[in-house]
């Protein structure tokens, strides 16, 4: 493994290209990989160069394109690019290339490399609806899943022609984003993506929620979704159906996660109740406004231009506490497991690390995720996290970007899940 843990960066990419008309969008996907810091090779089945030709891949990859197991012989090229790749992303994956991918075909370059690797692979299917839903399509989407292989679930849109339906490629964003969770994740014996939240839901909270004041302004603040997302993704490769509360997010929905938008505390809270008792973990990483107006003014607050001191007096009040109220809506119940977030700067006295201990006491969640925020975390793409019991004792730490924070915070969700699950 070249790639430092929890990056993309040096990491070597086998990014493999299947006979779609989306494979004009992997264009951008292996620019984004080439600009997070991956070696990209690009290995392009021969019919799919019907739609993106090799140039484009060698200018994009600056690597020659090779498509067939009888080019660069002497270099062994079908079971190198392979054995070296710390991952392999396939965009798009046609119901042909996933067919021949669950029977173990090796007749080019892309399925001998398959059948060589030990790196996660992370597959993004584009078809049409009914290919997708075609009984042998879903029945190799099952198998490749139950081997370890992530597949993405296509998005829902509008398709080459006229129809519209699942069947699209996730945006290149997407993709990129799962590929950065499927590199960071825990694997099992075969080097693949350890599945251990397979059969789990997680409702997970993401985003910053947003207070009206009036018609025009609210308050708000800074959280990106950021790391709510890289959960959502951390948990989809490792097999979990997520449901994300995404509270002003405007990030790509992960690749099969069912998106439930909100805006204000309110309607979090109310969407958190409507699903909680549906899920096996609830995680709590929005950061939700502890106060809103206590009334909402129903036209714009004006200034009153004839007194220059006039300042509008804005009563709030106290919104719900979500974590504690659904800590308490459990009761004695083992499901949800329950994970909150506590930014803390510390002050009064009190360390911040003080104060994350007193919080998860008062709190009551299995796990309380504590970052101290003395140096900034609101948007930047690393994060550094303590990771505390209900007593408010430590039981991890991780650092490093919130795609690693994300699998660390899994690894102990996972040991403190319910022994049945939601679904069974
Ligand atoms: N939280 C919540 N409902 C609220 C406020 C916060 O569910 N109304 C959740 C957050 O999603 C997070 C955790 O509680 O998981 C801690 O959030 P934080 O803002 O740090 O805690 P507060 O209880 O608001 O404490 P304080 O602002 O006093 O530090």
């Amino acid at each position: 493994m070249s790639s430092a843990p929890g990056t993309l960066d040096g990491a070597r990419v086998l990014v493999g290209v299947g006979a779609g008309i989306a494979a004009y969008k992997t264009a951008h996907l292996v620019r984004g990989l080439v600009g997070a810091g991956a070696d990209v090779r690009v290995a392009p089945t021969a019919a799919s160069l019907e739609f993106v030709g090799a140039a484009t891949w060698e200018a994009l990859s600056h690597h020659r394109v090779l498509t067939s197991v009888f080019e660069d012989i002497d270099q062994v090229a079908h079971v190198r690019i392979g054995q070296e790749a710390d991952l392999v992303v396939i965009a798009p994956a046609t119901a042909d290339l996933l067919a021949r991918m669950r029977i173990g075909r090796a007749d080019d370059l892309l399925t001998a490399s398959l059948l060589v690797t030990r790196a996660p692979v992370v597959v993004a299917p584009a078809m049409h609806t009914e290919m997708w839903e075609h009984p042998s399509t879903l029945e190799n989407v099952r198998v490749l899943r139950e081997r370890g292989i992530t597949v993405l679930e296509p998005a829902v849109g509008r398709l080459t022609g006229p129809d519209s339906g699942p069947g699209r490629l996730p945006e290149p964003e997407a993709i990129l984003e799962a590929a950065r969770a499927a590199i960071t994740a825990p694997r099992d014996e075969r080097g693949g993506v350890r599945r251990d939240l397979a059969g789990r839901e997680l409702l997970i909270s993401a985003g910053g929620t947003r207070e009206d004041l009036d018609p025009v302004r609210f308050l708000a603040n800074h959280s990106s979704g950021r790391q709510g997302w890289a959960l959502a993704h951390a948990a989809l490769v490792r097999g979990a159906r997520v449901r994300l509360a995404a509270a002003n997010v405007g990030l790509e929905t992960p690749p099969g996660a069912q998106r439930l938008d909100v805006g204000s505390a309110a309607e979090l809270a109310r969407v958190i109740a409507e699903h909680r008792g549906e899920v096996d973990a609830l995680i709590m990483a929005a950061a939700v406004a502890d106060f809103t107006a206590a009334d909402r003014a129903g036209a714009k607050i004006k200034k009153d231009d004839g007194d220059d001191e006039s300042v509008p007096a804005i009563a709030l009040r106290r919104t719900e506490d979500i974590l504690r109220h659904s800590v308490l809506d459990r009761g004695r119940s083992p499901r949800p497991a329950i994970v909150g977030f506590a930014a803390e700067t510390g002050g009064d006295g009190a360390t911040a690390r003080e104060l994350a201990g007193v919080k998860a006491r008062r709190k009551g969640a299995d796990l309380l995720v504590f970052n101290d925020i003395t140096t900034g975390v609101f948007g930047a793409a690393d994060n550094a996290v303590t990771i505390l019991d209900r007593e408010g004792e430590e039981v991890a730490r991780a650092a490093g970007s919130k795609t690693a924070v994300a699998h660390a915070v899994l690894d102990e969700l996972v040991v403190r899940l319910p022994d049945v699950p939601w679904s069974a």
